[in-house]
């Protein structure tokens, strides 16, 4: 990875952050973190700063349209040209079905399609296996997703011949604070284990990444399963 800007949007986000230690390389290095302000985005901020990078911090909110969007790009990318951008924004807890399917899909679509035209070298958006299997539980986050991932891989595909690549990452259950308070699933993984997974799939110039491997083939039996024989939970 060459060393211009690494930008992570969803700055306080845990994978987020796990994705993106491996992918930095040795300090110094511009690094931005884009997200609401809270303690967790100063936190990460300090954490790259100790480690000798040079962290700056923008707002980034779900609702901000293509203007505001190209206009945060615009001043987060004036010193470096961006080289690494991570799209870690997700929300399992919004206050409607329609800002679920915002903040997961549309603003994250359009976020997308910013990053691609400043040229970096490589996307790395956090997906999620609910977006190949949607489910009635967490309906809006799951076509918020499925809108995000296929926009990610059409991008790709278009990107391909201006040397943009775009790695899309479908975890099942990560433990992180956004699955904090739900019963732990087989095959559930780590933060950790998520950034080793995708440092190595940037490293392979792959487009698409399971986490764990083992998660596509699941999901591809699963929706074979008729939904009224699987717990509720999973239908
Ligand atoms: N944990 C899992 O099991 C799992 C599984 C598959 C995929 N994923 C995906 O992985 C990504 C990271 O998740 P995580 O587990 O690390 O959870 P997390 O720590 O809660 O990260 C989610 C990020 O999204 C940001 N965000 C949420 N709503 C937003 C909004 N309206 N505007 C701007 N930013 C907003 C959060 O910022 P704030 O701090 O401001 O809320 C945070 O930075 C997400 O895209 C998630 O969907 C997670």
């Amino acid at each position: 990875m060459s060393p211009g800007t690494a930008l992570l949007v969803g700055g306080s986000s845990e994978i987020g952050m796990a994705v993106l230690l491996p992918l930095l390389g040795p300090a110094p290095r511009q690094v931005i973190l884009a997200g609401r302000p809270s303690g967790e985005l100063w936190w990460n901020a300090e954490r790259l700063r100790d480690a000798g990078y040079s962290v700056s911090t923008t707002q980034y909110d779900a609702g901000l349209n293509v203007e505001e969007i190209d206009g945060m790009l615009e001043h987060a990318c004036a010193e470096h040209p961006l080289e690494l951008a991570i799209v870690a924004v997700g929300s399992m807890s919004s206050t409607s079905f329609a800002d679920g399917v915002v903040v997961n899909g549309f603003g994250v679509s359009l976020l997308l399609r910013a990053l691609v035209h400043r040229k970096p070298e490589q996307i790395v958006l956090l997906s999620s296996a609910a977006a190949v299997r949607p489910r009635q539980s967490i309906a809006a986050y799951s076509l918020g997703k499925q809108l995000a991932d296929s926009t990610a891989v059409l991008l790709s595909r278009q990107a391909a011949d201006t040397g943009v690549r775009v790695l899309v990452v479908r975890p099942g259950f990560v433990q992180t604070r956004m699955t904090a308070d739900l019963k732990k699933p087989p095959f559930a993984t780590s933060p950790d284990r998520v950034g080793r997974r995708v440092a190595a799939a940037v490293e392979a110039r792959k487009s698409i990444v399971w986490v764990p491997g083992v998660m596509g083939l699941v999901v591809r039996v699963l929706n074979l399963v008729p939904r009224r024989l699987l717990p509720e939970a999973w239908r």
